[in-house]
């Protein structure tokens, strides 16, 4: 949150208009002012972190397979860009260069672990690592923290709380499971994150957050509609695809 206004996370970059989780995205995102960037991490064959969404590939590069069975050399050779702009190819990303992107512009990192339960531990192990690495695991206020992570798995965030007290986690969710605040109580989570469609469904999920001391991250906010909604329930994060609308929306 910033300033007592909600904070802009461009997820998976600015993914509305480049393709998701490459440099380009990155750097639109950090260009069109967003206050932070949301993105997804799966772990290759030769274990490095990776910004992939999806189990696969072939949604959004000229590869085939999946994520986990592809080493890091692999991934490199495909073209993530061209899907979504022919003619640009571009690199995958790892997680290492992200870190690099958002610090040295300044930026919140929102960091979704994928898959989490499938290398058993071994995903949130190896982000707390390249964490400690870059000296973001210090303990400190949630409020301001550079890096946060974000997981539907209740087990992913109890893992990263336990082992770093400094890292503020997210329980991602309906709201309708957020609503009582036993799932993020049980992990210990700082913060929940409802879709935003569950949010409009059950917008108390808000304040009954706050009123237990935690803030709300909503997804995916798209629509001036739903950025109104999330502004005059005093949702601290909005993640958007559009980061430059959403900005505007804000302030008009
Ligand atoms: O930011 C949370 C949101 O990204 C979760 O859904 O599928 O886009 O990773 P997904
Ligand atoms: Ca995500």
């Amino acid at each position: 949150m910033v300033g007592g206004v909600a904070g802009i996370v461009a997820h998976r970059g600015a993914s509305g208009e480049y393709p998701e989780h490459t440099m380009s995205a990155f750097e639109a995102a950090v260009a069109e002012g967003a206050d932070a960037i949301e993105c997804d991490v799966r772990l290759t064959r030769d274990h490095h972190l990776v910004c992939v969404h999806d189990r696969t590939v072939e949604r959004t590069s000229d590869g085939t397979g999946a994520v986990s069975e592809l080493d890091l050399a692999d991934l490199r050779a495909m073209d993530f860009g061209s899907w979504k702009r022919p003619g640009h190819p571009e690199s995958v990303v790892t997680l290492d260069e992200l870190i690099d992107l958002a610090r040295s512009a300044d930026r919140t990192l929102f960091v979704e672990t994928k898959h989490p339960v499938r290398f058993g531990g071994l995903v949130e192990q190896k982000l707390l690592a390249t964490l400690q690495r870059h000296g973001l695991s210090r303990p400190g206020d949630p409020a301001s923290a550079p890096v946060v992570v974000i997981s539907f798995s209740g087990s992913a965030v109890w893992r990263v709380r336990r082992n770093a007290p400094g890292v503020p986690a997210v329980l991602l969710g309906e709201a309708s499971r957020l609503l009582g605040g036993g799932a993020a109580t049980a992990v210990r989570a700082q913060g929940i994150g409802p879709s935003v469609e569950s949010l409009r469904e059950r917008p108390d999920t808000v304040a009954k957050a706050r009123a237990a001391g935690r803030f709300t991250y909503c997804w995916t906010v798209d629509t001036q509609a739903d950025v109104a909604l999330c502004h005059g329930l005093g949702v601290e994060w909005i993640a958007t695809n559009h980061p430059a609308r959403a900005r505007s929306w804000l302030q008009g």
